[in-house]
């Protein structure tokens, strides 16, 4: 797979000429999906097509053949062989496109020849499901969104320059039916992906917004070059735990001195680690929390980290030292997965933060169910910690960790994601008693 760019929003919100203009600065293949919609619809109406009848739609679906190619650094939309670039954009094709595309047959056929356009190339792709369906695992993700009023001047005055007859009333109309209908289907709908990044363009220009994705884009694809040295395995040999240790205790002194830190339950950690590995599971302050809890426990802690932290050079050298896990956030990590499953299964300690992120309680985030997950797979007990504390330098922080929790209970088959949510809502309860002490 190339490197993918998803962008989603409404009609109107200016996401094509922005993918459009994106495509040929940041050197990437542009798919409008858009326009693929389109073709299908313009094929309907030309063969009379009635959309109940699921067969005749099949039928065009099995013999359609639609590329989009640059002629003269032109996109051009091909329908069987033929330019139809204009066509696809008048009223007849406007009119019906949104009924067109919520009929499952032909989304799922349209998904189908999106994704293969992706294998072996560098892609930017614009529609209405490509963060949630088509590539829910893009490098980038993006939501660009306007005020409908400012979407239908847009598209009016787009239509205008083009010669296509239409007044700002209709285009308005049109474009609220058309959020309705986008928005309230059953497959493919318009939605908000919970780690697409969301562009407001109404009150800027086209350049401003271009310029920030752009950025996003060239921070993304840094990121990706990176991505084998951050998910490269380092063997914990002699030479490595000898470093460890000794960056260890160095740390362990300068954060004695800046923090006044007091343990509480260690007896909790021996008892869960009586029979091999474990999975701590700490609430989430700030980045010097995992820090302690690392530095204050004798036992080496494996930490599960976002991966983008190993953008920068020293924090990649720390977290292969200490045998952090990357982990991609809101997207299925196997990679990372298979990582915490060996690690438990050789009876190591994991530390995981069931928020997912900081303060993930208070800005009232959902839990993650990872830890559940984990500690429920391979049987070995969760223990939850409560980190407190101002974090003003030479203040107190506690480390309270809990009763170990026997996750066995919960391994019910058939049940297993109803079984995970109670478990993780077990984990987070525990933590939250815990982090309440009397100081
Ligand atoms: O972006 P556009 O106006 O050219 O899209 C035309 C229609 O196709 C619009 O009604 C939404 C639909 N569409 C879709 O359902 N899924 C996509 N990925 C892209 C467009």
């Amino acid at each position: 797979m190339g490197f993918i760019v998803a962008i989603d929003g409404p009609a109107g919100s200016g996401k094509g000429t922005i993918t459009s203009k994106l495509s040929k600065k940041m050197n990437l293949n542009n798919i409008d999906t858009g326009a693929m919609y389109r073709c299908v619809t313009l094929e309907i109406i030309r063969n009379n097509i009635d959309l109940d009848d699921l067969e005749k739609v099949k039928e065009i679906l099995d013999n359609i053949n639609i590329e989009l190619i640059k002629e003269n650094g032109k996109q051009i939309v091909k329908l069987n062989g033929e330019d139809v670039s204009r066509e696809i954009r008048e009223n007849p094709v406007n009119n019906l496109v949104a009924k067109v595309s919520a009929i499952k047959e032909i989304r799922t056929k349209m998904v189908e020849m999106q994704r293969n356009m992706a294998v072996s190339q560098d892609i930017i792709m614009e529609g209405r499901d490509i963060t949630t369906v088509v590539f829910p695992n893009a490098d980038l993700k993006i939501y660009i969104d306007a005020d409908v009023e400012e979407r239908a001047k847009r598209r009016y005055l787009q239509n205008k320059s083009k010669n296509i007859e239409c007044t700002y009333e209709e285009v308005l109309e049109d474009m609220k039916q058309r959020d309705e209908i986008d928005k309230n289907r059953e497959v493919g709908a318009l939605k908000l992906a919970n780690d697409a990044i969301y562009i407001d363009t109404t009150n800027f220009t086209e350049e401003e917004v271009i310029k920030k994705i752009q950025k996003l884009i060239k921070k993304e694809k840094k990121l990706k070059k990176l991505e084998p040295k951050i998910y490269a395995e380092r063997p914990d040999n002699r030479r490595k735990r000898i470093v460890r240790s000794i960056v260890k205790g160095s740390l362990k002194g300068l954060y004695k001195f800046f923090y006044r830190v007091e343990i509480i339950g260690e007896e909790n950690k021996q008892k869960a680690g009586e029979n091999g590995g474990y999975i701590l599971c700490p609430n989430h302050i700030n980045f010097i929390d995992a820090v302690a809890v690392v530095l204050f426990s004798k036992e080496k802690v494996r930490f599960i980290a976002k991966h983008d932290l190993g953008r920068i050079g020293i924090l990649r050298w720390f977290e292969h030292l200490f045998d952090v896990i990357p982990i991609k956030r809101n997207t299925q990590d196997l990679e990372a997965m298979k990582r915490c499953l060996k690690a438990l299964k050789n009876n190591e300690v994991l530390a995981i933060f069931p928020e997912g992120t900081r303060h993930g309680m208070e800005k009232n985030g959902k839990a993650k169910n990872g830890a559940a997950f984990m500690a429920i797979r391979t049987g070995k007990p969760v223990v939850p910690v409560g980190i407190s504390g101002s974090f003003k330098l030479f203040s107190k922080v506690y480390i309270n960790y809990g009763e170990p929790i026997d996750m066995s209970k919960y391994k019910i088959k058939g049940k297993e994601k109803e079984y995970q949510e109670q478990a993780t809502k077990e984990i987070m309860d525990n933590i939250v008693m815990l982090t309440n002490i009397n100081k």
